[in-house]
């Protein structure tokens, strides 16, 4: 038994932070953010990370042709759940109504949905369930520290999900290799978020962000090249094998130098960090969404998922397309409207920051 894709849909915030608004409250330039990063804007969100992903999920079960009902299994892979309890996952179940599901979250970091997808995948493969909802997205702006250029600007909000279906077609996840770099885990540590700090002694959302940019660069490229060259070679593959690559968007730098080092040709690498930034768990799903949207995903393609993210987890997922590359319904659902722009949101939550709400 394998577990297909058969459906998709992304859900982005319509609000663009551009590397201008940027530069209006930090020392920073769109040229630097440009040549150190690729990054050109990112997607700031006006709602919770729930309305994303209720969004992204119908669209995505519309083209798998699936109801809610139907759904047996809701993986959320995330950093930035909105409550400690009940999970992510239950209040996505919650929203759409699919009432017969098992519900679970998986939080990795910038690899959770990759950690999500191989958790479903491996309970349709062993008949635990028969089709399963994986989403991956993250609120960052909320928690993010925003006068600190050094990871400010790296970030952004997203959400995309995939559906999955048991098929005796060898088609869907091949293969993957999961790792976790720990001699990296305090080179990215967000302080202030968790039950570490609820001593009642300050306020829970103020964040500081430990980040060693150069530090996780260096491991992030290794993890990434030594996951991706196990995936293949435990199939008898080789890169030249792989039709796309879709790695994890937190620095185009980093895309190029995994590219590289696994000698593939930019052109067969799935880029779109210039457009949303580093949205953690949701890079990697919204990516696919567009490489699919774009007609870079045929019929039988292979591709290679590479990822890293703080831990320093890492993961390369081999996984080969269906038959199909067209959804097979739409749906209508639409995020509210958003009545500010990105930098308005971001002038709020600075001042929510600095304890003058309103
Ligand atoms: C963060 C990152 C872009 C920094 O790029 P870099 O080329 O390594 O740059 P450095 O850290 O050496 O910083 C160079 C200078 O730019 C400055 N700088 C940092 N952020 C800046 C910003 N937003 N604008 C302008 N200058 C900035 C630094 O202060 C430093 O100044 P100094 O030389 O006077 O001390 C890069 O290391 C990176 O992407 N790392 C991976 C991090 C990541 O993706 N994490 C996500 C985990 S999932």
């Amino acid at each position: 038994m394998h577990a297909a894709i058969t459906g998709w849909g992304k859900c982005l915030p319509p609000a663009v932070l551009s590397n201008a608004d940027l530069a209006q409250f930090l020392d920073t330039s769109d040229e630097w953010i440009t040549s150190r990063t690729g990054i050109r804007e990112r997607r700031i969100s006006h709602v919770g990370l729930d309305e994303l992903a209720r969004v992204a999920s119908l669209r995505a079960l519309a083209a798998a042709g699936l109801a809610p009902a139907d759904v047996e299994l809701i993986v959320f892979g995330t950093t930035s759940f909105q409550d400690q309890a009940p999970n992510q996952s239950s209040g996505l179940q919650l929203a759409l109504g699919a009432t017969r599901a098992a519900s679970m979250d998986v939080n990795t970091a910038c690899t959770s949905f990759l950690y999500a997808w191989s958790t479903a995948n491996a309970l349709i493969r062993t008949g635990v369930v028969r089709n399963a909802l994986v989403v991956g997205g993250e609120v960052i702006s909320r928690f993010m520290d925003w006068r600190n250029r050094n990871v400010s600007v790296l970030f952004g909000d997203g959400c995309a999900a995939i559906v999955l279906q048991a098929t005796e077609a060898e088609t869907g996840l091949l293969g993957e290799k999961l790792g976790c770099d720990v001699g990296g885990r305090g080179s990215l540590v967000i302080e202030g978020m968790g039950a570490r700090y609820a001593d009642f002694s300050r306020r829970l959302g103020v964040t500081n962000w430990i980040f060693e940019g150069p530090e996780i660069f260096k491991r992030a490229v290794g993890g990434m090249g030594q996951a991706c060259a196990d995936v293949l070679a435990a199939r008898g593959l080789a890169a030249t094998d792989v039709d796309l690559v879709v790695p994890h968007q937190a620095n185009l730098r980093i895309i190029e130098a995994v590219a590289k080092r696994l000698e593939v040709p930019m052109e067969r690498v799935m880029v779109n960090v210039q457009r949303y930034g580093n949205m953690s768990a949701a890079t990697v799903p919204v990516a696919l969404v567009e490489a699919l949207e774009e007609g870079r995903v045929k019929a039988g393609s292979l591709l290679l998922l590479p990822a890293f993210g703080a831990g320093l987890t890492w993961c390369a997922h081999l996984a080969r397309w269906g038959d199909r590359v067209t959804p097979l319904g739409t749906s209508e659902a639409q995020l509210p409207p958003c009545s500010q722009s990105a930098l308005e949101q971001v002038r709020a939550l600075m001042r929510l920051r600095d304890g003058e709400a309103g």
